[in-house]
């Protein structure tokens, strides 16, 4: 037969339950602050090296270019077509220095904001021969740099993805602000996946848009089937208290 279960020891086990709860919660409170930091230091520093890259090395290729083109009536015309070739490589390595430095950090989103941000980004990425990319943002409130740079670089991962791998006609970015959620759809009719085995073993980017929004009480579904497109739709409510 079953011993009788003593209430007071009862009542302790019940205690250091709660107790290792409440414990577990507040470690759990602090890693997420603690991975929030390192998010924040880490967006600090990439913005950083991007100012760095452009007012520092391309500046001052841009100086470069300039002090070669002086050179041009002193030389003859081998000298000519020599000089040409390096001035057309400091231009290239100029233009590689500043997408770099975009790819980083763009100044747009710190000059102009998230929705502006957005635009570029779409531009930039539909340059590459991508599929043209529609954007559609709704009324937004203010949003904090935290924020826009959270979004910007959901987006941004998404994007790519559908640049990388979805060989997609059509895609469409849309944001939009609801009951105190921030909604973030992206869109494309291209080769779609299999969100099981996507999401079993997910790559950097998937795996890195999931942890992010974790850390800010938000949340990722993948909707896809192979063949017919895949819809991405992460939602991120603003009211969450962050340190
Ligand atoms: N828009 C998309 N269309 C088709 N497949 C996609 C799309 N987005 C993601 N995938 C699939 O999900 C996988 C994981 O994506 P991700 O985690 O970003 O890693 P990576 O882009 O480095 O491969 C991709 O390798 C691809 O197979
Ligand atoms: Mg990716």
């Amino acid at each position: 037969m079953a011993e009788p279960v003593d209430p007071a020891a009862l009542e302790s086990l019940q205690a250091r339950y709660r107790e290792l709860l409440a414990r577990f919660e507040s470690n759990r409170g602090e890693f997420s602050r603690l991975a929030r930091s390192v998010l924040r230091i880490q967006e600090e520093e990439r913005r950083r090296i991007a100012r760095e890259l452009h007012d520092g090395i391309g500046q001052n290729l841009t100086a470069l270019k300039h002090q070669l083109a002086l050179l041009e009536p002193h030389l003859d015309e081998a000298g000519r077509r020599r000089l040409a070739e390096s001035v057309l490589l400091c231009a290239q390595t100029l233009e590689d220095t500043r997408q770099l430095s975009r790819l980083l950090r763009p100044q747009v989103l710190d000059d102009l904001g998230l929705e502006a941000a957005l635009r570029w980004l779409a531009r930039t990425l539909g340059e590459a021969g991508a599929p043209a990319i529609e954007i559609e943002i709704g009324a937004l409130p203010t949003l904090d740099g935290e924020t826009s740079t959270l979004v910007f670089r959901l987006a941004q991962e998404a994007l790519t993805n559908v640049v990388r791998h979805a060989d997609a006609r059509q895609a469409l970015l849309r944001l939009v602000h609801k009951a105190g959620t921030l909604q973030l759809t992206v869109w494309d009719d291209g080769r779609g996946c299999d969100p099981e085995r996507v999401l079993a073993s997910p790559g950097a980017g998937i795996g890195g848009m999931r942890e992010r929004l974790r850390l800010y009480g938000g949340a990722f579904e993948l909707h896809s089937r192979p063949g017919e497109g895949c819809r991405l739709r992460l939602a991120l409510p603003l009211s969450t208290a962050r340190d």
